[in-house]
């Protein structure tokens, strides 16, 4: 057996270039790398109170219960669900892709009442539809995502909390793709939940999910009545992440390391500033989005203003397979594009420019090896 761990030939030149993780930059790969610290302790602590400090900056909240858990974004997705709402209850579940029918599943596999809605029309859901919905339904929560990475939208949120809150509904967001890459304030939009990951545009590495929960949000994991499963108990999580007043100094074991490369890749961001990292993502969705369309890709969002600026998925031209245009990529450029999920699989390709990668070099890279790898697919 080899102790060689990928097939990566040239590290310094490979590029994660699909819907995520993206490649990070060289000081979060160094802090992944320090040494693991043993928790309990003033170390760990320390790490955890600034990855909170930094997380209120990225969601841009004041929110007491803002807080990384260790897993998946997914993991986060089904902390949200579970920790605010019962069995038989109603939510609604706002689904354009992939990810909202994940949290469907997620929910009814907790015996949540769902209802799964679409929009009237392919593209962003309305407000009017929304609330339409709401009024009809009744649910204790609303849950959308913000940043589609299957299908490549960008959910509008700004007022919607807003509605939301008239029905005593709370507003639950999937922001795994936006956060860091895509305007996004938490308070201001009034958005009870919001879940995310550091690797996307956060510039960290997958194993963390990142949530806040409004003081609305809490007042309901304090109420539900089925509590969550050990692992998945914010309340808990919260003393850990001292939230509240209580502070417990062991729940479970957090990898440290992934704490010190979140909290570097989270540092970026804000010396960065969140409004120049969206600015520079728009600008460089922009271009990659023209090159697309001389190279004749179609999108599957027609309507540019309701597209992602992280991620942009497109349909492979015909007779031209995932597989085949993956091979000469990756074998060839070490670029990682991304492949289609569910019912899009086989279908298009995914694009992700953000986060470390969010650099004009990269747009033009991957915009001039996807047509040599059209010519050699077409052959
Ligand atoms: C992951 O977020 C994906 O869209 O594949």
């Amino acid at each position: 057996m080899s102790s060689e761990i990928t097939s990566i030939s040239d590290k310094e030149n490979y590029f994660l270039v699909g819907p995520g993780p993206a490649n990070c930059s060289p000081r979060v790969l160094t802090a992944l790398s320090s040494y693991p610290i043993l928790p309990p302790g003033y170390q760990i602590f320390k790490v955890i109170s600034e990855v909170k400090q930094l997380l209120k900056y990225a969601f841009q909240t004041q929110n007491d219960a803002t807080l990384a858990i260790q897993n998946s974004g997914t993991g986060g997705l089904e902390a949200a669900i579970i920790n605010t709402v019962d069995p038989k209850e109603v939510i609604i579940v706002a689904v354009n892709g992939y990810w909202g029918e994940r949290v469907a599943e997620i929910g009814r596999l907790r015996e949540i009442t769902v209802i799964e809605i679409v929009p009237k029309k392919p593209g962003v859901f309305t407000f009017e539809e929304l609330e339409e919905a709401i009024k009809k339904h009744k649910p204790v929560l609303l849950f959308i995502t913000h940043g589609e990475s299957s299908t490549g939208l960008l959910q509008p949120l700004k007022g919607l909390g807003n509605i939301c809150h008239k029905y005593n509904c709370l507003l639950a967001i999937d922001a795994v793709v936006t956060l860091g890459g895509c305007p996004l304030f938490v308070d201001d939009w009034s958005i009870d939940i919001a879940v995310s990951a550091p690797q996307k545009a956060a510039r960290g590495l997958p194993g963390l999910s990142y949530l806040t929960f409004s003081p609305k949000a809490v007042k309901r994991i304090r109420a539900i009545k089925t509590k969550p499963p050990f692992y998945y108990n914010i309340l808990k999580l919260c003393d850990v992440w001292k939230c509240f007043d209580q502070h417990s100094p062991y729940y479970y074991t957090f990898n440290s390391n992934l704490l010190y490369a979140a909290r570097e890749g989270l540092l970026e961001l804000l010396e960065e500033t969140l409004s120049v990292s969206c600015d520079k993502h728009k600008k460089l969705a922009k271009r990659l989005w023209s090159g697309l369309e001389k190279l004749g890709f179609e999108f599957i969002v027609k309507k540019p203003e309701d597209r992602l600026w992280t991620v942009t998925p497109v349909y492979l031209p015909p007779n031209i397979s995932w597989a085949k245009i993956n091979e000469y990529l990756t074998t060839k450029y070490q670029l990682f594009v991304g492949c289609g999920l569910g019912s899009y699989e086989n279908k298009i390709i995914r694009i992700g420019i953000m986060g470390y990668n969010a650099r004009d070099e990269l747009v033009q890279r991957v915009l001039d090896k996807l047509q040599e790898a059209l010519l050699y697919c077409q052959k």
